[in-house]
């Protein structure tokens, strides 16, 4: 708790809970062993992007669930992690994630067992493998290009998390998201020529990536 705040009370799920006022209110259930499914949020986000759309919460006097990494807490404010409507619209976009994810590897895959996606499928007890017909094939080539790192787009679930974590290292960040739809992913901005200087191949970005769609290079040589 940041010790120069005002502190407010809360309940999360008939939990009484105390809080910095203003601070997120993810960060809170999180911090309190309340388990909310994240796949974009970092606690450094001053503007999560509110992307993977996993985190509703339903809140006393609002109308519909919302995503609780863009709430913060106040006084007496009533939270509930674990209604029906909550996680209807938690299972609706993570399978939505899924259909547009080549996950079906997850046997060969780096992030196997500290992924993201096996932690919340198992929190929200749902297959990892998406049904045949729900599946958009989308079968995009890994992106080789950069000097240190290798990309594959059907893993990344557009979280940028890799992209807050590189701009918060380089004045310049190295890393974007680039087209649009089904076709977006993350882009080097630079020919691997400059990269190789402006890169610092500090491995921030891999190491928060909750995937495994960035992986060191010096990895895959070593594994084959
Ligand atoms: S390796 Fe480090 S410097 Fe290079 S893109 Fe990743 S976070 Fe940025
Ligand atoms: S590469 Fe990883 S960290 Fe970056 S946007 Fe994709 S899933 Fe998120
Ligand atoms: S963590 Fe809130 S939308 Fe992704």
């Amino acid at each position: 708790m940041d010790k120069n705040a005002n502190i407010v009370n809360l309940i999360v799920d008939g939990k009484e809970i105390k809080a910095s006022e203003g601070a997120n209110l993810l960060r809170v259930c999180l911090d309190n062993e309340i388990y909310v499914p994240n796949l974009c949020y970092l606690k450094e986000m001053e503007h999560p992007p509110a992307s993977c759309r996993l985190c509703f919460v339903a809140i006393e006097g609002y109308p519909q669930p919302v995503t609780s990494c863009t709430e913060v807490v106040r006084e007496g404010m009533v939270v509930m992690t674990d209604t029906p409507e909550v996680r209807r619209l938690q299972k609706s976009a993570f399978e939505l994630l899924l259909s547009v994810r080549r996950i079906s590897f997850c046997k060969t895959c780096i992030a196997n067992k500290r992924c993201g996606l096996q932690k919340i499928a198992r929190f929200l007890g749902v297959k990892l493998r998406v049904a045949h017909l729900n599946r958009i094939d989308v079968d995009r080539e890994v992106d080789h290009t950069h000097p240190y790192l290798d990309y594959d787009p059907d893993k990344c679930v557009l979280c940028e998390r890799c992209i807050f974590v590189c701009g918060n290292i380089n004045k310049t960040p190295m890393l974007s998201l680039a087209h649009r739809g089904l076709n977006t992913s993350v882009t080097f901005f630079e020919s691997a020529a400059i990269l190789e200087n402006s890169c610092k191949g500090c491995g921030a970005c891999v190491e928060i990536c909750p995937v495994g769609a960035l992986t060191l290079k010096s990895h895959n040589k070593v594994t084959g």
